[in-house]
């Protein structure tokens, strides 16, 4: 099968990346300097310890890392304006559910102002060709239903993080209607889409409330996982297939300009729309067989706030425009999580080893 990402394109290129101390961003840095593009990243310090980034040198492969708030506007747009970017990739943001219930005004400020300070940054640097926004799949109005989610069903949002993400829609389409519009592109130059991946899974993700890094830090405690919801399907996904898909998006934009605007959806093959339950039983099958553990879970009895059941993407347009489409199974991606985890816990070269994993990605 061709590789659907070109290096040969983003060799040179030059590409401003928000969230880059984070578990996505992480991994796109070491993806594109890997091809040969000029990355500056903008992020905050990440808050975990371990974390992707220090553990995997993240910085070491950027031209500028600039610790800064994506809430901080005078920065942001300082920061964009010295790297002249040709690409922006956005990605900065607080991406977690739970921690939205508790934070509902940070995770606001950071999601929706930080869209919009990203996108009047954009305005001011004359150098930007191509935007792709990363919102999620949880910017739908969620209807509880069997069928996959297509890019022109209303947004919605149950908890505040999923609604920040329908607000980071909204405030795309309508930066791009008025100031980034299809009949003045001759005069602005830039194409701009969003784009809405389901549940992430990889090596190097350490924050909390999330099924894998939840996983491991209880295994590595010797006590059972509990599971909140087990029988909730999402969209899961390896972290190589969305960025993947954010990287051919960023070339068609570049390249086609505003025909390829608008919204995209990069989610699993349908298959791999799987509940938690089964999941979390083939990650502890792989654990336990590699590791020589006997790791297990059991279901959380506690009150819980809401969190969608039934989550699955439409990825058509995706397939049919941008000839993209998931490559690896749930199978495949579990297996290259466990072999990250293990060669972290034998303290090899991180890096390395998701040069590997991006090399045999791209192969498959
Ligand atoms: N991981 C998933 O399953 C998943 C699924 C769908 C969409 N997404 C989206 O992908 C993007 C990356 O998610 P991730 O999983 O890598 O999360 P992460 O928490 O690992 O990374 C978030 C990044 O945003 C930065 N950030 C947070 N607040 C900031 C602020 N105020 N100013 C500047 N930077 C700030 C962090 O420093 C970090 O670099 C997010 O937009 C998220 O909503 C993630």
């Amino acid at each position: 099968m061709k590789e659907a990402v070109d290096p040969q394109f983003w060799s040179g290129k030059k590409v401003f990346l928000t969230g880059h101390t984070g578990f996505k961003g992480g991994w796109l840095t070491v993806w594109l300097h890997s091809m040969g593009a000029k990355v500056s990243g903008y992020a905050l310090f990440p808050n975990t310890k371990p974390n992707l980034y220090e553990e995997a040198r993240v910085s070491g492969l950027c031209d500028h890392s600039f610790i800064g708030d994506i809430r901080d506007l005078l920065t942001l747009r300082q920061a964009m304006n010295q790297v002249a970017p040709d690409i922006v990739i956005h990605m900065a943001a607080q991406p977690l559910v739970r921690y939205s219930y508790e934070n509902p005004v940070e995770t606001y400020e950071t999601n929706v102002m930080g869209t919009v300070h990203l996108l009047e940054a954009v305005r001011t640097c004359p150098s930007v060709r191509a935007v792709v926004i990363v919102t999620t799949d949880k910017c739908y109005e969620n209807k509880e239903w069997v069928w996959g989610y297509r890019e022109n069903e209303p947004m919605g949002g149950h908890d505040p993080y999923s609604n920040s993400k329908g607000c980071a829609e909204l405030i795309t389409a309508a930066y791009r209607q008025s100031f980034f519009s299809e009949v003045n592109y001759s005069s602005h130059r830039v194409a701009m889409a969003s784009a809405r991946a389901g549940n992430v899974i990889g090596g190097g993700d350490w924050s909390t409330d999330r099924l894998i890094p939840d996983a491991i830090a209880a295994f590595e405690k010797k006590v059972p996982l509990l599971i909140r919801n087990p029988l909730a399907i999402r969209p899961w996904q390896h972290v190589l297939e969305p960025l993947s898909g954010y990287l051919v998006l960023a070339q068609s934009l570049y390249e086609q300009g505003v025909a390829f605007n608008g919204a995209w959806n990069f989610g699993p093959q349908d298959g791999d729309a799987r509940t938690v339950q089964e999941v979390i039983t083939l990650f502890i099958a792989q654990w336990n067989q590699r590791m020589g553990e006997v790791a297990s879970w059991q279901q959380d009895h506690q009150f819980q706030p809401h969190e969608a059941h039934l989550l699955k993407l439409d990825c058509s347009k995706a397939g049919q425009y941008l000839h993209w489409k998931a490559k690896w199974s749930l199978e495949a991606a579990v297996d290259a999580i466990v072999q990250w985890h293990q060669a972290f816990q034998r303290k090899e070269d991180l890096q390395v080893l998701m040069h590997e994993q991006i090399k045999m990605y791209c192969a498959s």
